[in-house]
């Protein structure tokens, strides 16, 4: 019999809905057409398709449909919000991000770096969190953008985003926020947030890979972008393209299906992901990371003291976590270690002992019941195994 296996690393990657991928699937065969087509019924139908989607993937963090621009995920997405901004305001400003962002917008940042613009990468607490005061105290005349996750993919840690983007506003300062391990989990509204660009990802709400969607502002005051994919003026001229009709269709139907029974979802998640931290703690030598209270409810980040989280991985066989996140950065004697665990403060042995548990939609009781004993037994296992190696 084939062994169960208990997935839980949905911050990495979330299986895509069958009631996604079945309204999929109509739009690779019977309705290929291209919506750019319109001189045709294949054509409007997709069109249609597309349109229905974007209404649906707005309405889940509160836009009108128009300010949705399709992208090919939250990567592309913050690559376009934070060098799309800059290419429209011209000359060289100053933009101020936070240490614990995903690779991509620091890279982006990092991009920005090499065109002139200076970057300001705030530290954070322990707990992962950026103060606001620390925002508005690196605000200068020449800020142009503050880009802020809404929620860190590694230790769940929530930012006081609605707070900063109030300071933003009041200082007449663009606000990029990346959402992607929040929309869809937690209630996300551009208005309340007073994002003027906004990134996230259908694969992280159970709709397929390769699909994400940037949010750009269109009124008090409309915010500009600059093109990153030169063509044929798709997009509103954002992003040039053929549209991926399929995927946008799932992204409309897995944004839907997030927006029904959030709360509730949430709810059994983080009573679930509680449950999992209080076996895991129960053994001694483990600490868990990211925010006590404000973090995700589905995650949960533990450093477990005398293993490597790898090692530990193995040892568990037929669970899958994550040994800090699915992206790691600098090398350090060939080891590549978190920059978000670094950041909140840990020592490189401690990050090298961090594994990210992420739960989701398909997690039971039982799988948490499993994955705790799977993960006590390993760690006994490998304590005594280094031990006796040391002897
Ligand atoms: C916070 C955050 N931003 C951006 C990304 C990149 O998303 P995508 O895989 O859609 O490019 C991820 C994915 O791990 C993420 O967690």
């Amino acid at each position: 019999m084939e062994e169960r296996y208990i997935y839980l690393d949905h911050h990495a990657t979330t299986p895509a809905d069958p009631r996604v991928v079945e309204a999929m699937m109509p739009y690779f065969t019977q309705h290929f057409g291209n919506p750019a087509s319109l001189a045709h019924r294949y054509g409007w139908i997709a069109k249609e398709a597309v349109e229905s989607a974007r209404r649906k993937v707005a309405a889940l963090i509160g836009a009108r449909p128009a300010e949705i621009v399709f992208t090919s995920g939250a990567t592309e997405s913050n690559n376009l919000a934070l060098q799309g901004a800059a290419d429209a305001f011209g000359t060289p400003g100053h933009i101020i991000t936070t240490a614990v962002e995903h690779a991509c917008v620091l890279g982006a940042c990092r991009a920005l770096e090499r065109r002139g613009w200076s970057v300001t990468v705030l530290p954070v607490d322990r707990f992962g969190m950026v103060d606001p005061r620390s925002v508005l105290g690196a605000i200068r005349p020449e800020t142009r953008i503050v880009s802020v996750m809404t929620a860190n993919n590694e230790v769940g840690t929530l930012q006081p985003v609605e707070e900063i983007g109030r300071l933003c506003d009041e200082r007449g300062v663009l606000f990029h926020t990346d959402a992607t391990q929040s929309a869809g989990r937690l209630a996300v509204h551009v208005e309340a947030l007073r994002a003027g660009l906004l990134s996230f990802s259908a694969h992280k709400m159970y709709g397929p890979k390769g699909i994400g969607a940037l949010y750009v502002r269109s009124r008090r005051p409309r915010v500009g972008i600059g093109p990153m994919l030169h063509g044929a003026g798709h997009e509103h001229g954002l992003r040039s393209g053929t549209l991926n009709v399929p995927a946008i269709v799932g992204f409309g139907v897995a944004a839907e299906l997030a927006g029904k029974g959030m709360a509730e979802e949430a709810e059994r998640l983080s009573s679930l992901r509680d449950e999992l931290q209080r076996r895991l703690t129960a053994l001694e030598g483990t600490s868990v990371n990211g925010h006590p209270e404000r973090r995700l409810p589905n995650n949960l980040s533990i450093t477990v003291e005398g293993v490597t989280a790898e090692r530990l991985i193995t040892a568990m066989g037929n669970v899958a976590a994550s040994a800090g996140a699915a992206c790691l950065t600098e090398e350090t004697d060939g080891r590549r270690l978190s920059h978000v665990l670094a950041a909140l403060g840990l020592t490189e042995e401690r990050i090298a002992g961090t594994v990210r548990f992420g739960l989701g939609r398909g997690t039971t009781v039982e799988e948490i019941t499993e994955a705790a004993e799977r993960f006590t037994a390993a760690v006994r296992q490998l304590r005594t195994l280094s031990l006796e190696h040391a002897v």
